[in-house]
């Protein structure tokens, strides 16, 4: 499959491309009624989401060799927490090391539960710097496992 980067420069490039390729996008361009759209909170289970946008689970690969978030793992995550968005799902996280899909993939388990909690709380206070609360923010996280065959 071949790659392709975005280059937009404005709505009016998007909307001809989209016409060129004859799809059928809607786009909104009322930022009164986006934002009504996007503001809609969303009930997730026993929580409740702030909002309608979400951080999909994106593994970085650059936890330490132990598998716990390393300075680029914190500084993604703050800023995706005062991105906006009131899900955030954390990356695949491996539940055993000999599961591990990489190198530096995160890695759960007792040792490493204290350095994955301080980054639950440093996406909390982030959050809160700048939306005053953190309590309407779902955070999850993806636990995966790579089982060898
Ligand atoms: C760098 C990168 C890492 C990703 N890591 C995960 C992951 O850990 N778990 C997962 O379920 N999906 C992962 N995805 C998939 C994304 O969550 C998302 O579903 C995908 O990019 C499609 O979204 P789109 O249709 O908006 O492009 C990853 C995607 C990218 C680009």
């Amino acid at each position: 499959m071949s790659k392709r980067y975005f280059h937009y420069q404005s709505l009016e490039e998007l909307e001809q491309e989209i016409r060129q390729l004859n799809l059928q996008i809607p786009l909104e361009t009322n930022i009164d009624r986006l934002k009504a759209y996007l503001g809609r909170p969303v009930k997730i289970g026993p929580f409740t989401a702030g909002n309608s946008m979400a951080i999909h689970p994106m593994e970085g690969c650059d936890g330490t060799p132990i598998g716990q978030p390393d300075e680029l793992v914190f500084r993604r995550y703050e800023r995706f927490a005062r991105g906006g968005a009131k899900l955030l799902w954390f990356e695949a996280t491996a539940v055993v090391s000999e599961g591990r899909a990489n190198p530096r993939q995160l890695l759960i388990n007792d040792f490493n539960a204290k350095a994955l909690e301080m980054l639950l709380n440093r996406t909390r206070l982030a959050h809160r710097e700048v939306y005053g609360t953190s309590s309407d923010l779902v955070e999850v996280l993806q636990s995966a496992s790579a089982i060898p065959f």
